[in-house]
């Protein structure tokens, strides 16, 4: 890896830490999910950050990718177990990072931030595997374990996975269980670990509209308005965006026609919210790795030993 690419991960990295640090303090009891989003996407502006997916808040037994549509009215309540996922790039190099918060007064605040400290110990535990030579597998036993010894479930179909350039989802795929791969790590690798811990099944699934989604590949249209909008999309370079981008700038009826047209050109990926199948808890926690010898841990900004 030469010197301008590390550098463009750790600034990456930097911007994501200070956005997730800052975005997790705005996760209290009442406040609106959606001024929350817009006010961390702000930030990630302010700090001189391109979006490598939009910032997005999943709840309670939602694992990820919910992203509130622009008429969203959810507003944080006590007991909430909340995962802020976001990510960043500088120059298509990309730091993805995440945090449950969990918004306290509940009756069972106790076990809620538990289930919130599996999935932390899970990541610390994997990061200082992140080596050159460390087997894939390796790092799947230590996040079931630490998950396992605290009475969860890991979510074993949602992984960590590798980086690329402009790319949020490369191989490996980083198993949240102790998984058959032989995969290896090895050496200047970029990858997001990022396990989830569940009081439930530990499996997810799609369900609901899917407000996230990404262009996978290019079809002329006919059609003026998804035309236009597609201008729009083009800009995201190929990571994902959210409705809510698009309906700002475009309205929402020209919005929802021109994804449907994509879609029906089979041009658009979506990715819709991902509940646990028995509808439990689910907390996580990510950070993005460059694999050494010393692991450099971007969204940290810091070296771990
Ligand atoms: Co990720």
């Amino acid at each position: 890896m030469d010197q301008e690419t590390f550098d463009s991960y750790i600034k990456a990295g930097k911007i994501a830490s200070q956005a997730l640090t800052y975005g997790c303090s705005l996760i209290v009891e009442g406040a609106s999910m959606l001024e929350v989003l817009e006010k961390i996407e702000a930030k990630i502006v302010e700090l001189g950050g391109d979006f490598a997916f939009p910032p997005q808040i999943s709840l309670n037994d939602v694992a990820a990718h919910y992203c509130p549509p622009a008429e969203d009215k959810t507003v944080f309540k006590k007991g909430d177990v909340a995962k802020l996922d976001l990510g960043v790039h500088i120059d298509g190099y990309v730091a993805d990072t995440a945090r449950t918060v969990v918004i306290g007064g509940s009756e069972d605040e106790e076990k809620l931030r538990l289930l919130s400290e599996a999935s932390k110990a899970a990541l610390e535990a994997a990061l200082k595997l992140a080596k050159p030579g460390t087997p894939v597998s390796e790092l799947g036993k230590v996040i079931e374990q630490e998950i396992k010894k605290r009475g969860f479930n890991p979510v074993v179909n949602l992984s960590g996975h590798g980086l690329a350039r402009f790319v949020i989802h490369d191989s490996p795929s980083i198993p949240n269980f102790e998984a058959a791969t032989n995969a290896i790590l090895h050496k200047d690798q970029v990858i997001a670990i990022e396990p989830f811990a569940s009081t439930g099944a530990g499996q997810i699934y799609e369900s609901g509209n899917p407000t996230i989604h990404a262009l996978s590949g290019a079809k002329p249209m006919r059609s003026q308005m998804t035309r236009e909008v597609l201008k729009t999309i083009q800009t995201y370079k190929g990571l994902p965006f959210t409705t809510r981008w698009l309906v700002k700038k475009h309205g929402a009826g020209k919005t929802a026609f021109a994804l449907k047209e994509l879609r029906n050109a089979r041009v658009l990926h979506d990715y819709p919210p991902l509940p646990d199948k028995a509808h439990g808890l689910v907390s996580q926690h990510e950070h993005t790795v460059i694999v050494r010898e010393k692991p450099v841990v971007t969204t940290l900004s810091e070296e771990i030993a």
